[in-house]
């Protein structure tokens, strides 16, 4: 059982949605947190709740789709805290669209901000890691990365690259004293997920953010390797569109994923 007070975690997207829970609950364990989100206003609000519940919060305001400056964040994150214990690869972008109506500007951003960001800051911290022989780094992926979401399908492929990345990397690390954990929430009650101004598929449960954000710090403490929330049904649902992809596009259909994610991407266009 690894314990979390007193560690150092940086943690991506902590401005709003799963990330300010997952903020709370650190703080609540009473964690150093390195905030960062590319809102200042929003982060500062989050680094007071933090103090107030125990934790210590550091906001910076950071747009990790820019890769290439990734070593500037390390660089401040070093000269005012030291080094990180635990990495939180959070922040994430989606836009909804028939593949065809994508720019390439949207496969780049996506793709970056999803999976290449979450991969060049372990890049760049892990060596630190290895110095000391610990650390853990957690990936929070999605369902969408176990099946391909219709009109969804950039965000889909960030996702599944998400999660065999972490598959690999922990592999690696396995003789080390170094935690990899990948997350893959549901559908969850955030602004990634009102934004798209529709239901659930009638089938599907919302989880609330706090339910997620205790998942991803029981990933970190039991060094569990992979979470799928909502449980066994999920998993045995997504091992079977596994072997047989058909079956899984009918149950999309049957649910309502297809034609509520092609709803999203007319709304999303006509916007
Ligand atoms: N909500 C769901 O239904 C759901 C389901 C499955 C998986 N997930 C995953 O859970 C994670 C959190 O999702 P969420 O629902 O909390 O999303 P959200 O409410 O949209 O929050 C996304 C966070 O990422 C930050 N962010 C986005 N682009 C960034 C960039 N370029 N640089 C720095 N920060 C950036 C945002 O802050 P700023 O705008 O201030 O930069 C915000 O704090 C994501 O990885 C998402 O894919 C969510």
């Amino acid at each position: 059982m690894t314990s979390i007070a007193g560690k150092t975690v940086l943690l991506t997207g902590a401005s709003g949605g799963i990330g300010s829970f997952i903020a709370r609950a650190l703080a609540k364990e009473k964690a150093t947190i390195i905030a960062v989100s590319r809102s200042q206003a929003k982060l500062d609000e989050i680094c007071t709740e933090i103090e107030a519940l125990g934790g210590r919060g550091i906001g910076i305001e950071f747009d990790i789709s820019q890769v290439a400056e990734l070593p500037k964040l390390i660089q401040q994150i070093n000269q005012v805290s030291g080094q990180i214990d635990i990495l939180i690869n959070n922040a994430a972008v989606e836009k909804y669209r028939p593949f065809q109506h994508y720019a390439l500007q949207d496969i780049q951003s996506t793709l970056t901000t999803n999976l290449i960001a979450g991969m060049e800051l372990t890049r760049l911290i892990l060596p630190s890691m290895l110095a000391r022989n610990s650390g853990h780094i957690v990936n929070i992926a999605s369902g969408s990365g176990k099946k391909g979401m219709p009109y969804n399908s950039i965000y889909s492929a960030s996702k599944a690259g998400l999660i065999m990345w972490t598959d690999a990397l922990r592999q690696e690390l396995a003789d080390t004293n170094i935690g990899v954990s990948v997350v893959c929430p549901g559908y969850t009650a955030t602004g990634m997920f009102s934004a798209l101004g529709v239901p659930a598929p009638s089938l599907a449960r919302v989880a609330p953010p706090q339910e997620v954000a205790i998942a991803i710090l029981n990933a970190i403490k039991q060094n569990q390797a992979e979470v799928i929330l909502d449980g066994l049904v999920s998993k045995l649902l997504f091992s079977n569109f596994q072997l047989f992809p058909k079956f899984g596009d009918l149950v999309f259909k049957w649910i309502g994923v297809t034609k509520l994610n092609k709803n999203c991407a007319e709304k999303q266009m006509r916007s």
